[in-house]
């Protein structure tokens, strides 16, 4: 499952911008398309609140560990890493972006050149790092898409030293197949691998509203988009009509919830 899961990633960020692409974003709904989260390239989900209360996690974080500089932020599954590098420029550290995309790492290495900013090719469930090598770190929408996730979890936690901080989100629903995880289950995982004094809040109802609306946009606007750019449109238009689902069968938008958290390595 794990190499499906990255060759899904390598080819989302190995493909350029195509016509259809293009005409996908010119439907993004206004918080999806702000100025100042679009420049982040995230694969995320990132509205300006989010992106807002990341920042304000992220503060939390250094304040936590006495504002100490020079620190290293320690991304896990920093796709483009170009929300990874914000964050740790927001709190003068530098970043150690990880993602096991060969692609994404790429693409950072290639956008991102800031002073002791570090992108390595890594499984977040076996990192190269030493124990408690890290105060911060941070892992934004990709623990859910991990196999084993309490695995990934205890080996976060290894990487961070006692009285570290972590923050980030994460999904109800992962890859195909894997059962849905309640707050509460994510949780218990956390706690298992040795994460205390959690802080959670549920953005579910955000996420949704804003997703349903990206692809309702679509779909109202399907003749368009088929005839315009042909069957691969047709095919995100499926995909929309997944996403928001029927009356008679709720779409994949009302099942899955997203959830943030700042947590503290016991
Ligand atoms: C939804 S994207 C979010 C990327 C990034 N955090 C951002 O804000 O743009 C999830 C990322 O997790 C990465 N990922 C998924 N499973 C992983 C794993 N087991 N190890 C490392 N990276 C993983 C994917 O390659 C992808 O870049």
């Amino acid at each position: 499952m794990l190499a499906a899961i990255r060759r899904h990633f390598d080819a989302h960020y190995a493909a350029g911008e195509s016509p259809l692409d293009l005409s996908l974003q010119a439907l993004l709904p206004p918080a999806l398309a702000a100025p100042e989260t679009a420049a982040l390239r995230s694969s995320a989900f990132l509205t300006p609140a989010g992106w807002r209360r990341l920042c304000g996690m992220a503060a939390q974080a250094s304040v936590m560990q006495g504002c100490v500089s020079p620190v290293r932020l320690l991304d896990a599954g920093c796709g483009r890493g170009g929300v990874g590098a914000a964050l740790a420029s927001s709190i003068g550290a530098s970043l150690v972006g990880v993602d096991f995309s060969e692609a994404a790492i790429a693409a950072a290495r290639a956008d991102h050149h800031q002073p002791g900013a570090a992108f390595m090719v890594a499984d977040i469930a076996s990192l190269p790092f030493e124990d408690g090598a890290f105060a911060i770190a941070c892992t934004i929408d990709a623990l859910h898409l991990v196999p084993d996730p309490q695995l990934a979890l205890r080996e976060l936690r290894r990487v961070l030293r006692r009285g570290g901080v972590m923050f980030g989100g994460v999904h109800r629903i992962g890859t195909s197949g894997a059962e849905a995880r309640h707050m509460a289950h994510w949780q218990a995982f956390f706690a298992d691998a040795g994460f205390g004094n959690q802080c959670w809040q549920d953005v579910s109802q955000e996420w949704r509203s804003v997703m349903h609306e990206k692809h309702a946009r679509r779909l109202a606007q399907r003749g368009v988009l088929v005839a315009r750019h042909g069957g691969a449109a047709a095919l995100e238009c499926d995909v929309s009509r997944q996403m928001v689902g029927s009356l008679d069968e709720p779409g994949f938008i009302s099942r899955n919830a997203r959830f943030e958290f700042l947590v503290t390595a016991t």
